[in-house]
């Protein structure tokens, strides 16, 4: 005898005897409560979509994005600061509970915790309701999202020198580069760059070189004991190291007059 012959197959109660299609009630059984996806909700959605696209338009239009100078990845004197929409992500790593010790708490768990946060939407305040009183969690978290990431970006934008930045940053105009070849560049770079910029052109930190009206003794002076705003001991070296940082940025001085 086969196996399973004469035998008798019982229905399972688990599976219905008539099968049902899968396809979601009608929206007219939702009275109220639903729309037709085409055309009411599309129409709806393409309207926003189309009001926002033209607003962002006309904002670029209006605003086009400065430019910088050319990206130097050898250059020591540039900050780099990351877009506007990032700023808050930059802000957030100078608060002492985020940086240095912290550090993983600013970059990977905060962050974290807050877009970790959007995978929990669809699962907080999942009853019907849906005007914002109904939905305390959802829009508290919402509320708190965006004063944080409000806030930070004005605490951040309000720190930089927006004007010193675009003039530190200006392309370099051709016929401006310095001898980067001569010995007393090397010095310059490791104790004036970061301020006084790339090509002496000035940075956020300080004032142009080139066309200053110090003489060499005076430059010498300065790069020892500072002046104004400008700390003493940027120079530490030799007599013989001072004289060339000094000759070269007095030669470049005299080469662009
Ligand atoms: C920490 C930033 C910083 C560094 C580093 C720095 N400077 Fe300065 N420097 C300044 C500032 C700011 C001023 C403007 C001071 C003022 O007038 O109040 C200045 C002014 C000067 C001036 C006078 C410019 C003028 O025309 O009046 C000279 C010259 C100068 N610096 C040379 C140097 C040299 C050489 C070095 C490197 C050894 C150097 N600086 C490093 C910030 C810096």
């Amino acid at each position: 005898m086969h196996r399973g012959k004469g035998m008798k197959f019982v229905g399972d109660s688990r599976i219905p005897l008539e099968k049902k299609s899968n396809l979601p009630k009608d929206y007219s059984e939702y009275p109220g409560r639903t729309e037709a996806f085409w055309p009411n909700f599309l129409l709806k959605e393409w309207l926003v979509g189309a009001v926002f696209l033209v607003g962002f338009l006309s904002l670029t239009l209006a605003h086009p994005s400065p430019l910088e100078g050319m990206a130097d990845p050898t250059s020591s004197g540039y900050i780099p600061l990351p877009d506007w929409y990032f700023l808050f992500l930059y802000e957030l790593l100078k608060y002492e509970f985020a940086s240095q010790d912290f550090i993983l708490l600013g970059i990977l768990v905060l962050p974290g915790i807050a877009f970790g946060a959007l995978l929990l939407a669809p699962f907080l305040d999942n009853g019907p309701g849906r005007r914002p009183h109904q939905r305390p969690i959802a829009v508290g978290m919402m509320v708190l999202a965006l004063a944080s990431v409000i806030w930070l970006t004005y605490e951040s934008a309000a720190k930089v020198d927006w004007e010193a930045r675009a003039e530190a940053n200006k392309p370099i105009p051709p016929g401006q580069e310095v001898d980067t070849e001569d010995p007393g560049y090397a010095i310059y770079e490791n104790s004036c760059l970061s301020c006084h910029g790339e090509m002496l052109q000035g940075g956020a930190a300080g004032p142009p070189l080139v066309g200053t009206d110090k003489s060499a003794e005076e430059i010498a002076k300065i790069a020892v004991e500072g002046i104004g705003s400008m700390p003493p001991e940027q120079f530490k070296g030799t007599e013989e190291e001072l004289k060339q940082l000094v000759d070269f940025i007095v030669s470049v001085n005299e080469s662009q007059k």
